[in-house]
Parts: C-alpha cells; structure tokens; sequence
C-alpha cells in the first residue's frame, strides 16, 4: 500500500548503484544495511582513506557477525563484501550513481558543500538524500541546480534494528525522487513515513521534548543514574543510554535547533552543552550533574 501522500510509484526510478557520503557511525550502518537490501555497489566515501577504511571494516565485520549467526551464507557474505568499496574521491566514483545519502556533520552550510560539490559530478536524475536528523530539506536543496531531486532520507540508531524511515519532502522535491525515495525505503524494508521539512521532523521533535525534560531534571539536581533508572522497565533504553548511543553532540545539535524554532518549547541543558563543548562522547561522568555556574 502507498504511504499517504506519496506519488504513484511507477514514477519510481531503479537504483543500481548507491553512494554514501560519510563514513562515520551512521554512514557505515547505511553502508550495510543498502548492500544487504539492495544487493547492488555501494560506494562510502570520506575525507581521508584512514576514515573510509574504517567504514568499509565495519560492514565487513557486520557482515562476518551475521555470517556468524547464520543470518546469511558463505556466498551472500562474500559477494555483499565484494559489493562494498570505498574512496576518498567523489568523483569518479559517484558519476554512474542513481542514489546517493550523505550522513556527514549535521551542518548546514557543509551538507549544501556537499550537496554542491555531488552536483558537478552526479547525473541530473540521480537522487541526492540526506540523513539529517533535524535540517530544511528546502534549505539544503536552495542553491542547486537541480532542487527537485533532494529528498530527506532519515533513520534512526541502531540502523539494522529500528524500522521506522522518515522520508522529507522538501518544496522542490519532485515526485519522481519521492516515489524512488518510498520505493528504496520499502526494498530496505523500512516502514517509510511523509514527513513535512519542519525542524527535526516528527520523531526528534517528540524526542526533543522528552530529552529536554530528562535534562532539565538532571541540571536541577537528580543524579542522572536516577533520571536512567526511573525509565527501566517502561522504555527499550533509559534516556541517556540512549542519548550516548545516538550521540552527545547529535542529541545537543537536535535540541539547539528546536529550540531556535520554537524557543518557548524546547530546553537545551547548559550541563549537555558542556559536555559536548569539553568533546566527551559519553554522558556517563560524575560531574555531568553539578552545575559550576
Ligand atoms: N547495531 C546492530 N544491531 C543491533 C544493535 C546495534 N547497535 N543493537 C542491537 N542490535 C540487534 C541485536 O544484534 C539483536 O539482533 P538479533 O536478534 O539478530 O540477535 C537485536 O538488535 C535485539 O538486540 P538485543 O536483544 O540485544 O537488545 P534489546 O532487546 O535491548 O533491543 C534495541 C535493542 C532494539 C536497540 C532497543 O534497545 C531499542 O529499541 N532502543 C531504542 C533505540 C531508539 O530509540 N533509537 C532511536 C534513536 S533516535 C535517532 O536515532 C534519531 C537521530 O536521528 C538522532
């Protein structure tokens, strides 16, 4: 069945061979799950080698786990690991690509470089999505030539497991890159949701609140062990296992930007922001509760 709202999917174009820009946490559970779903190349490719090396091993070694546990055989394994390659040159690589997903820094003017520089090499039809968790796909789109075919392609962590996939409209998307956004998401074997191009979409928004409200709690003074332990039992994680898992600074950049948005709604916990401004990556340190100020 069509999700609401998306074109008729023989509109859809086929996808042969995907690029992923980034080769970090996210990129390279993308990088896994597009090969083992669609079966076709998938190019990662990053700044320097030592990062795309490290994304290609990943999948490897994922691929060697499912291997392990019977998920897949020998053959499946050695030929999704021969599907697999990496580059630190977007170029060549990418220029017969019909679906390319960047997950780099959740910044806007860096994904519009990005976006820019996959213009000059990509085809007109080649769809250019984006894993923002929180970015205008109208913004993003603004400057390029071909606005009509950025899509918001947005999953969640951990990628293998979480079945939802936000696809974002934004006012230029054509329906052709829609109906080819809705028809991967459904070869991933996601459950593919519209979703209006509004700040964090709809699952971050939600999560915004609740993170904001979990923070608030902690900076006023409950131990985050006990903010952690209140949610045992109700939740598949307490919230800040979860905050570490999706990422210190990837959950701050989300709250900053809601709260930009809607000020009045949306908490940003200046003990997070010192967190994240120190570059720790876990939540998990005995000073996060006591506030200097
Ligand atoms: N990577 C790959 N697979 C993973 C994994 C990971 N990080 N973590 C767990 N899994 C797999 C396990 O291998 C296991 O698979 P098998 O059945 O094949 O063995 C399966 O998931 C279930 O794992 P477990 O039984 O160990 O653990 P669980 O019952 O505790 O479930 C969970 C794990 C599904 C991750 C669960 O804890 C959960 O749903 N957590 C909430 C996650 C969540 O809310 N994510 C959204 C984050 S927000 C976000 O991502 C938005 C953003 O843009 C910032």
């Amino acid at each position: 069945k069509r999700p609401a709202g998306a074109p008729d999917r023989k509109l859809a174009r086929p996808v042969t061979k995907v690029g992923i820009v980034g080769a970090g946490l996210m990129a390279s559970q993308l990088a896994l799950l597009f090969v083992r779903r669609l079966q076709v190349p998938v190019v990662l490719t990053d700044l320097d080698q030592a990062r795309v090396d490290k994304g290609v091993h990943y999948v490897h070694e994922e691929i060697d786990k499912l291997l392990a546990k019977g998920r897949l055989g020998h053959d499946k394994a050695n030929r999704f690991k021969a599907l697999v390659s990496g580059s630190v040159d977007k170029g060549d690589v990418f220029a017969d690509a019909d679906f390319v997903i960047e997950a780099v820094f959740e910044e806007m003017r860096i994904k519009k470089q990005v976006f820019a520089d996959l213009e000059a090499v990509v085809s007109p039809e080649c769809v250019l999505a984006t894993n923002t968790s929180s970015l205008s796909i109208t913004e993003m789109a603004a400057d390029l030539e071909h606005p009509e075919r950025v899509v918001g392609f947005h999953f969640f962590n951990p990628v293998a497991v979480m079945p939802l996939l936000e696809v974002v409209r934004g006012e230029r998307t054509d329906d052709a890159t829609l109906a080819t956004a809705f028809a991967t998401g459904k070869a991933l074997k996601k459950t593919s949701i519209l979703v209006q191009d509004s700040p964090s979409f709809i699952v971050n928004r939600l999560l915004g609140r609740f993170m904001g409200e979990v923070g608030r709690i902690v900076d006023e003074g409950t131990p985050l062990t006990v903010a952690d332990g209140a949610f045992a039992g109700v939740a598949p994680m307490p919230p800040f296992f979860l905050l570490s898992l999706v990422g210190p600074a990837i959950a701050l950049h989300n709250n900053e930007t809601l709260h930009r948005a809607f000020p009045e709604r949306f908490y940003v916990s200046p003990n997070l922001q010192r967190l994240v401004a120190a570059g720790k990556s876990s939540v998990y340190l005995p000073d996060f509760s006591i506030d200097p100020e």
